[in-house]
């Protein structure tokens, strides 16, 4: 691949540490390119980024997911041999599985129950001197997801199962302890949830049909088999971890309204549709997932590189959302990029690229959008709060990141009507 941009070094690994989020990014802006290879993870990878990048990668005649996910996050945040790692049809036939739970009916109530959980915190939180709002959100997030998929959850355990869900996501991009706790984390849920399953099948245990435990339990793989009990409960923990998850973005958005304190006018002011923009702009803005990988399906030329087959190929989220060619200033926060910005399902891919129906894109993004609603509404509308001294920072390096502090709010209040 001799037109294409070589990055020199033994292995970027280490540097990939150091630099995170921006690693991939500041590799394509010193080359002036936006595809250069590199050794990276012990292996020859291709980087790309942009939206001619993403609609080449998610080509499924090109790229497969059979064997791109590293074990250490199959550990961790995926499960082993989940959905995240099927090709063709056997993939797209699961995928419906996800889908078909995910109706617009469902995702706006998803929507009230976070609004009316959050509501239900105003009383407590009057009573505390400070909360910290990423702690709450996992909390609450944690109850609605098992009220919304079916599964039973005691009050007691709310705590250790929603830390539970967030230690596998927090260890994505992690080696040494802060992957250890991911790992125990994952063992710990996959332990419960297997057990749940194996409950509902025997009978023992009353499930509501249409609900995700129940889809999960009878589901029919193309060939009329069932999952095993394990493999229910890891797809299963597909849709309530990243419910959780998306306490990151709330977190972050209440950074927005703190670091923009103009937007609550606007947002007060500008109904649905700038609510709309708000919340695409926290989702395009802040750092989350750092970039996706795939292996080249069969071998191809592309932009004068050879692509070979086997090969690791990254796909650059971040640096998508922040590329100039499609976004103005992409390092400013501003939700009015979003009022004309046409639909397009390769340019903004916070949570992938492509139709979710025939790919990996997140099938969770109307999920996340209605919970990233009613929580900036509750924030703005609902209570009144201070905002104490605190290290609202976050680091570029860790990946998944989060504001140092939590984000603290204290003196909360409910506001008069
Ligand atoms: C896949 C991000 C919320 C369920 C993905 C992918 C990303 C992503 C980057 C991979 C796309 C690819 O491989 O091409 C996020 C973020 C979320 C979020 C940042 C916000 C917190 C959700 C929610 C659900 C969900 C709420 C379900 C309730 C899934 C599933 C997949 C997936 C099942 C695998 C899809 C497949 O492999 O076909 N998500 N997601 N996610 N997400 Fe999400």
């Amino acid at each position: 691949n001799k037109q294409v941009p070589h990055d020199k070094s033994l292995d970027n690994s280490l540097t990939l540490m150091q630099e995170g989020y921006l690693f991939l990014g500041n590799r394509m802006k010193e080359y002036g390119t936006d595809l250069f290879e590199a050794r990276l993870l012990g292996q020859q990878v291709i980087c790309m980024s942009g939206e001619e990048a993403a609609k080449k990668f998610y080509n499924p005649e090109l790229f497969q997911r059979k064997g791109a996910a590293p074990k250490r996050v199959q550990k961790t945040l995926f499960g082993q041999n989940a959905i995240q790692t099927m090709d063709g049809d056997a993939h797209i036939h699961r995928k419906i599985l996800f889908l078909s739970l995910m109706t617009p009916a469902e995702e706006k109530n998803i929507g009230n129950m976070v609004a009316k959980a959050w509501e239900d915190k105003i009383a407590e939180w009057e009573q505390a001197e400070s909360i910290v709002l990423f702690e709450e959100a996992k909390e609450l997030l944690c109850r609605v997801a098992c009220e919304w998929t079916g599964v039973p959850l005691d009050e007691e355990e709310v705590k250790i199962r929603a830390d539970d869900f967030a230690a596998m996501v927090d260890a994505f991009g992690a080696v040494g302890p802060r992957h250890w706790k991911g790992r125990k984390a994952r063992t710990r849920a996959e332990d419960w949830i297997t057990g749940l399953i194996e409950d509902v099948r025997s009978g023992e245990r009353a499930v509501e049909d249409e609900t995700a435990l129940y889809e999960m339990a009878f589901y029919q793989t193309p060939d009329g088999d069932q999952l095993d009990a394990h493999m229910a409960a890891v797809e299963l923990i597909n849709v309530l971890r990243p419910i959780v998850a998306i306490s990151t973005f709330i977190t972050f958005a209440a950074v927005a309204l703190f670091d923009h304190p103009e937007e609550k006018e606007k947002l007060r002011q500008g109904g649905e549709e700038y609510l709309d923009m708000f919340v695409q702009e926290v989702r395009r803005f802040y750092p989350f997932g750092p970039f996706l990988g795939a292996r080249v399906k069969k071998e191809f030329e592309w932009k004068g590189c050879i692509f070979k087959e086997g090969q690791l190929v990254l796909l650059d989220m971040y640096g998508t959302n922040h590329d100039e060619r499609i976004w103005d200033q992409p390092f400013y926060f501003n939700p009015e990029r979003f009022r004309h910005h046409p639909e397009n399902l390769y340019d903004f891919i916070p949570q992938g690229g492509g139709d979710p129906k025939k790919g990996h894109r997140c099938p969770g993004e109307g999920i996340t959008v209605e919970a990233m609603k009613a929580s900036i509404e509750f924030l703005v509308d609902k209570i009144d709060y201070d905002i104490p001294d605190q290290d609202l920072s976050y680091s570029m390096a860790r990946m998944p990141t989060l504001p140092e502090s939590g984000f603290v709010m204290s003196n909360v209040r409910r506001k008069a009507e």
